[in-house]
């Protein structure tokens, strides 16, 4: 008998983010993901729900999105038919425990998983029988392992015929309303010893009919490697005239069904595999282990099918499997709170998942058709560069490579490094803010490893028939290979440095009526993308007016580090450089045009130099500039110490925030704010003034803290499709993780602990709340208006989560290289004792850092009163203290223990 006591909660069971979860299925919507490195993706529902596949055009299972996942019957299956006639599904889907549910015979049942493998358990008192169902997917195979164990609860002997079911969809997730029956007709089905195959002739679409190579296959074994006894390949035979995934006729009425090296051709699919009848004595239990996949190599299947034919071998490869991405998180976080320590386990995971998923193949992610955008690229770098920063470098480098000169960059992100695709489909959407991204990146990991000479790599740019930012296609300009090339007709490289300064001057000389930068196709939210004429992001400016300076400040610190007085550009470059006076909007859009002509076919090739300080001191200027107008132009003042920036300007050219005495008629947005705070265009008066307005209009505890923006009760077509969307959902008014994280974290940045604290607070509370949020752990891409966390597992706000803990709230960061470590915890975030702890890797070697703060002060009021390395005793400057990298390279693993007080 299962113990029930976790219903509707959950409770970790160890210190790895492993949890349990009671009667699960009572909760709609859940599901878990289980992937390999190979390429296998899945997700499984509490009942098995869910779909797997390798790419968009390669799906195991029917593709499924949230709504199916309790629509649909035909899911994971596993069927027992037993000697009085009674039939039971070892994974709760069948008509009888579908009636039985919310009445005193349903299944008992649980739920426990970690990071990827699953294991769904239930039991049922009407039968005295009992399932445990472990999934997970070899970390180098393409092949979901379902090891099925039954046992008898009851105190008789009993006789079992077990039957699994999987039904094999075999193509691609287009063919769901694109010919689902005409592709049908393409399987070629065949039952061998182990199981089913389904090898369609071709793949089929408008686009043209390729031949297919791909196999499916369902296989399995009992635990000592018996084989199944027969089959039940398609549709037809399983189910039968009338009958459904719910209640197939074949399990009822006992079939007999199809022996190994039989052929089908043109049905659908089912891997079903009936096994010979089983006795099992009272407490008796027997495994079996199905096998499902897909394989362009049929010899590879009987390679799987010999490996995983016996009980050991598939508990060996549990463990193996269960190990490798345990060892991936290689952060973890002690605060006396175990619900948020084991939180945390799953927002360091979270990358790891984006990274196998992209932003596809979740049943939320409906969407996407794989990869990722470069937005994400650069955002998942962050906690890369914390948890495998061994590639970072390789990867910034070469994902400089998609910016184009003029600034903008490639969209359509290929496999592999580097790699960027033409959009050979006419004009290309511009996000604005996509410039902003990659120096944010570059500056951490400059930061984390002192390595100013990434600023040097010379990196070729991206050049497709798209010119002048995204406005024109060249239609003369043929594709060689996707490179700029120069007059002499080889390929330019320019160094980082110049990349820097292609997007962020080009970015800033992009304006408006306002003189504040466009918003063109939208900026880092998605659905402001009906304002590309007249529309501008105020959001956006003030963050690059923050990134201007710090790109002034890098550079100086550069040249400092190598004595170098020099840098070399692209001589085009040079136009961006030389204009004196930034208030006219006229002079600045006619000086980018010049400079989007001057690069629009093959540029000259030459470099002029220009002295550190002079580049330094424009940058500044061009920062200062901006920061004043904005500041000046876009701030707006409210009621009762409250004020806030404005963040958009919509494509009537008004300005989209507004205070009014009325609360209903006061408009307000999170972006503006966040950015103002880290750009440094807010001052600290201004920040305890949005602070209090962010409190009062956009924060609401119980749903996740603080939302997107006010509702505006209008649809506002000359802005975006968010104002489509029912108020509280996505980029409407949700809480949008994303952006609640980087309030934070800007809070953070300037010193604001106890309110970026807040913020962090009310995401990982709403989120652990299982009967508001429900969901398993981790962060959600937002809460809706009534707190459910939506889009689980596949969000940016992961990576900004992790960094914020780890560089802001531990305030454990690098500095030129060097470790600073500079708490900002709040005295809540310390265990009983006053205690809190860190462990990580730095310059690839072990820390482990431990705060005490024995009497329990607040943030503001304690210091740091002494510290010590490995028993050494460390100095404290100013508050914060400096390991430098040299002392930290010296040895593998470190202790570090910081007295506050
Ligand atoms: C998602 C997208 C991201 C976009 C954001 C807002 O956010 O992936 O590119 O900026 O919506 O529209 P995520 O949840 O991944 O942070």
């Amino acid at each position: 008998m299962l113990n029930n006591s976790t219903k509707g909660k959950i409770v970790f069971t160890d210190n790895n983010g492993s949890f349990k979860i009671g009667k699960p299925e009572d909760t709609s919507y859940l599901y878990f993901p289980i992937a390999s490195e190979a390429g296998l993706k899945s997700s499984l529902t509490p009942n098995l729900g869910g779909d797997s596949m390798v790419d968009q055009e390669t799906f195991i299972l029917e593709p499924t999105s949230v709504e199916n996942l309790h629509n649909n019957k035909n899911t994971r299956n596993f069927w027992l038919y037993m000697e009085d006639g009674k039939v039971w599904s070892a994974s709760g889907s069948s008509a009888e425990q579908e009636s039985q549910k919310f009445t005193m015979d349903q299944d008992e049942s649980a739920v426990e998983a970690g990071f990827m493998w699953h294991k769904a358990t239930r039991a049922s008192n009407c039968y005295d029988i009992g399932a445990e169902i472990l999934s997970f997917v070899p970390v180098n195979e393409n092949v979901e392992i379902m090891s099925v164990t039954i046992r008898n609860t009851g105190s008789e002997e009993k006789l079992i015929t077990p039957i699994a079911a999987v039904p094999l969809y075999g193509r691609s997730a287009d063919n769901l309303r694109d010919h689902r029956n005409v592709t049908s007709m393409l399987h070629r089905i065949a039952t061998t010893e182990e199981g089913v195959l389904v090898k369609p002739t071709m793949s089929f679409d408008e686009k043209g009919h390729r031949p297919n190579n791909k196999t499916y296959f369902v296989i399995g074994h009992r635990e000592d490697g018996t084989k199944p006894e027969s089959f039940f390949p398609t549709v037809e035979t399983f189910v039968g005239e009338g009958g459904s995934f719910f209640k197939p006729r074949s399990v009822y009425r006992q079939e007999e069904g199809l022996r190994a090296g039989e052929k089908m051709a043109g049905l659908e699919a089912v891997g079903g595999l009936k096994f010979s009848k089983i006795k099992l004595a009272p407490d008796e239990s027997v495994t079996f282990n199905i096998l499902i996949g897909v394989t362009e190599d049929e010899k590879e299947i009987e390679k799987l099918s010999k490996k995983y034919a016996y009980k050991s071998e598939v508990e060996k490869e549990f463990q193996t499997t269960k190990e490798y991405w345990q060892k991936k998180v290689n952060v973890s976080f002690y605060t006396g709170d175990k619900n948020f320590d084991e939180f945390m386990a799953w927002v360091a995971f979270q990358p790891f998942l984006r990274r196998v998923y992209g932003c596809s193949f979740l049943p939320y992610h409906d969407y996407g058709r794989g990869g990722r955008g470069w937005r994400d690229l650069w955002q998942d770098c962050l906690s890369l560069l914390f948890m495998e920063p061994d590639n970072v470098r390789q990867m910034i480098v070469a994902n400089f490579g998609g910016v184009r000169m003029d600034g903008t960059n490639a969209t359509i992100i290929g496999e592999g490094l580097g790699n960027f695709i033409a959009d050979r489909n006419g004009i290309a959407r511009v996000w604005m803010d996509h410039a902003f991204w990659p120096f944010r990146t570059l500056l951490l990991y400059i930061n984390q490893t002192g390595d100013y000479s990434i600023l040097k790599a010379k990196v070729p740019y991206f050049k497709d028939s798209i010119v002048r930012r995204g406005t024109v296609v060249d239609k003369k300009y043929e594709v060689v290979d996707n490179k700029q090339h120069t007059e002499d007709d080889s390929v330019y490289l320019g160094s980082i440095i110049e990349h820097l300064l292609v997007e962020n001057l080009c970015a800033f000389y992009e304006v408006g009526q306002h003189n504040v930068l466009k918003l063109r196709g939208a900026d880092w939210n998605d659905a402001l993308d009906m304002a590309s004429t007249n529309g501008e992001s105020s959001a956006f400016s003030y963050a690059y007016a923050g990134n201007l300076l710090e790109l002034a400040n890098l550079i100086f610190a550069v040249s400092k580090e190598d004595g170098i007085d020099e840098i070399h550009i692209a001589t085009e470059l040079k136009r961006l450089l030389d204009l004196d006076s930034y208030d006219s909007v006229e002079e600045k859009t006619n000086r980018l045009a010049e400079y989007c002509r001057s690069c629009e076919g093959n540029i000259k090739g030459t470099q002029a130099s220009i002295p550190v300080n002079v580049l330094v001191e424009k940058l500044r200027g061009m920062s200062s500039w901006m920061t004043n107008h904005l500041n000046k132009q876009e701030w707006l003042e409210g009621n009762k110490g409250e004020g806030w920036f404005n963040s958009y300007y919509d494509d009537s050219c008004r300005r989209v925030e507004r205070f009014s005495d009325s609360d209903e008629e006061t408009r307000m947005m999170l972006t503006g704010q966040v950015f103002a705070i880290m750009g440094n265009v807010a001052t600290d008066e201004q920040i305890h003034k949005i602070v209090q307005a962010a409190d009062h209009y956009l924060y609401k505890e119980a749903i996740g803290g603080y939302r997107l923006n006010t509702d505006f009760r209008e649809v506002k077509y000359d802005l975006g499709r968010m104002f489509g969307f029912a108020y509280g959902e996505k980029e409407n008014g949700a809480v949008f993780s994303h952006m609640s994280v980087m309030y934070a974290n800007a809070l953070y940045g300037r010193g604001f602990a106890k309110e970026g604290f807040k913020s962090l607070n009310a995401l990982f509370a709403t989120a652990m709340n299982f009967n508001v949020s429900h969901m398993y752990p981790g962060i959600p891409e937002y809460f809706d208006s009534k707190g459910r966390g939506k889009y689980p597992y596949l969000t940016g706000a992961a990576s900004w989560y992790l960094l914020t803990m780890i560089t802001e709230v531990f305030g454990v960061k690098g500095e030129a290289g060097n470790l600073v470590i500079a708490p900002a915890l709040l005295k809540e975030q310390f265990d009983e004792e006053g205690k809190a702890r860190i462990n990580l890797t730095f310059a690839e070697k072990k820390f482990d850092i431990v705060y005490t703060n024995p009497s329990k002060l607040q943030f503001g009021e304690y210091k740091i009163k002494e510290a010590s390395l490995n028993n050494n005793k460390l100095a404290v400057e100013n508050n914060r203290i400096i390991i430098p990298r040299k002392v930290v390279e010296e040895q593998a693993a470190h202790e570090v223990l910081v007295v506050l007080g």
